[in-house]
């Protein structure tokens, strides 16, 4: 322990006038900088409008024991000092960048979309790329799972030993064309139900990766359906430029081609108005969808918005405020508080921070004074509720069918927190916190389901369900086609941690 501590000091102690040398020790989530109220709270104006502050500074014995051994993450200054001396940015502004931004604070949910979507050097444009299949699997001609997961693995070799690129993996080319089939007839039937023939069949695909499912899904519909299929129009909005060109490449494209519109956007940027009843699919699209980061006081209760700077040596702080920005007012406001005493299948396996015993979050916070009796971090899915305004306001009468996964293993430290991965060397590595070197790790989000369908009910009106992956699956899929020679099957079976939201 001692060797530690001594360790410690030899890292952070720095003579005046000798360089910066970065202190290892610290993560970025080692201390909660807790910003008290500024003097116009119910405005959420910038720099030059705030009186100077007062802080609160932990003072227990152990945090003095820990400041007297460790560099102070913020050079001297009070928290409101070094909060405020860097600008405001945002992930629009940031989009121009071709760099790193140094010296400036962001909401979190800015940090997480420039780190994954920035043109220049975000995760998705440079970094990642979906894996598919040479040719789709012929499952009853396979032994069982095992010989499915062999086969999958010999077409890795098509992307080379080490890629470049991270590889993901999505069910819809993993088990093509069953899976866009599934979709197809899930489409059809409520289609048939409600709108034929009266209504052309109008898709949106949100987030359509390498084109597959559009493919798919035309595919089953004209030799299916062909009385459907000439009513049919299937649009993908889609925000990589790369996967958009990916798309139009799409070989199945020749044959549907005046069917097809591929529209390079975010569907944040959408501002169409369609008044024509339609369907909006969205399949692992929501997981990456940025989250803001909330904090409860452990008296009151009372949410802390949190905030990422980026010092001028590129370390990343957190600072929390208990000014809110109007989306997580608004999603804080429609989800209310009666979620607590109704607990989805997420909270029966995390603990909601406002749930937990508050003598041991005192008592915690005795321990670890720099969380500046803040609760554990809460994710609250901002952009997915801006995601369902969009739908409400742009898109009146869609029906939809999202799907994603519903929890994950090895989640970054939080309620509702992320994993954060890349890869090295065909090994997964995961971190504890989503503030990491932008563009190198993909930052994935679980899904609460139970708490999205009322998040969906309350902004847009409508009735929805969920279902698990395999219900889904098994309601709409072609499960004899899919199934092995030993009975097992694979599309039912893997991403058990996946479930949809549909209407
Ligand atoms: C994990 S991939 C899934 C692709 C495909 N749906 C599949 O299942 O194979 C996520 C897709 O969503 C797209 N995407 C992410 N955010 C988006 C946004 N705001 N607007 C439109 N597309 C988005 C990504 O570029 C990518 O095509």
């Amino acid at each position: 322990m001692r060797r530690c501590f001594v360790g410690r000091r030899l890292l952070s102690t720095r003579a005046p006038g000798t360089p910066f040398a970065h202190d290892y020790t610290h993560t970025p989530i080692a201390y909660t900088h807790r910003l008290p109220p500024r003097i116009e709270a119910d405005t959420f104006k910038d720099h030059e409008d705030v009186q100077e502050p007062k802080d609160p500074e932990p003072q227990t014995p152990i945090g003095q024991l820990w400041s007297s051994l460790s560099n102070d993450p913020l050079q001297g200054k009070s928290p409101s000092d070094f909060f405020y001396s860097f600008p405001l940015t945002n992930f629009k502004k940031l989009k121009k960048r071709t760099e790193r931004p140094r010296k400036v604070r962001m909401l979190a949910s800015d940090f997480i979309d420039d780190s994954l979507y920035n043109p220049n050097y975000g995760y998705f444009p440079k970094q990642a790329e979906i894996f598919q299949t040479g040719k789709p699997f012929a499952y009853t001609d396979l032994e069982d799972t095992d010989e499915f997961v062999t086969r999958w693995k010999e077409q890795y070799d098509r992307y080379g030993k080490q890629p470049a690129l991270q590889l993901w993996h999505t069910p819809v080319e993993l088990f093509q064309p069953y899976y866009g089939e599934a979709i197809a007839r899930y489409l059809l039937v409520n289609y048939k139900l409600n709108l034929y023939p009266y209504h052309d069949l109008i898709i949106y695909e949100i987030g359509g990766g390498n084109g597959t499912l559009m493919a798919n899904v035309l595919d089953y519909i004209r030799t299916n359906q062909p009385e459907v299929y000439k009513k049919t129009r299937y649009k993908i909005v889609e925000i990589s430029k790369n996967l958009s060109e990916k798309q139009k490449l799409q070989k199945s494209l020749a044959k549907h081609g005046s069917k097809v519109e591929i529209i390079n956007k975010s569907i944040f940027d959408w501002n169409e108005f369609v008044p024509e009843p339609c369907f909006i699919v969205g399949l692992e699209v929501l997981d990456n969808l940025a989250h803001d980061m909330v904090k409860y006081d452990i008296y009151d209760g009372q949410p802390y918005q949190g905030y990422v700077v980026i010092d001028e040596h590129g370390d990343f702080h957190q600072f929390y405020t208990p000014e809110l920005n109007q989306d997580t007012e608004n999603f804080l406001g429609l989800r209310g508080l009666e979620f607590l005493s109704e607990p989805s299948d997420y909270m029966k396996t995390v603990k909601h921070p406002l749930n937990e015993n508050r003598t041991l979050q005192q008592f915690r916070n005795f321990l670890t004074p720099f969380n500046n009796a803040l609760s554990k971090t809460e994710f609250i899915p901002t952009r997915l509720t801006s995601l369902f305004q969009v739908l409400n306001e742009y898109f009146p009468e869609h029906q939809i069918v999202l799907s994603d996964f519903d929890s994950l293993p090895n989640a970054s430290q939080g309620y509702n927190a992320p994993v954060v991965q890349t890869m090295l060397e065909d090994k997964a590595i995961t971190t504890s916190t989503f503030m990491v070197e932008q563009g190198y790790f993909d930052i994935m989000f679980p899904t609460d389901f139970h708490t999205i369908r009322d998040l969906y009910i309350n902004v847009c009106g409508k009735l929805v369900k969920t279902s698990k992956h395999a219900e889904f699956l098994e309601q709409w899929g072609d499960i004899e086609g899919t199934t092995t020679k030993t009975g097992e099957n694979p599309m039912l079976t893997f991403y058990q941690n996946a479930s949809f939201l549909h209407s």
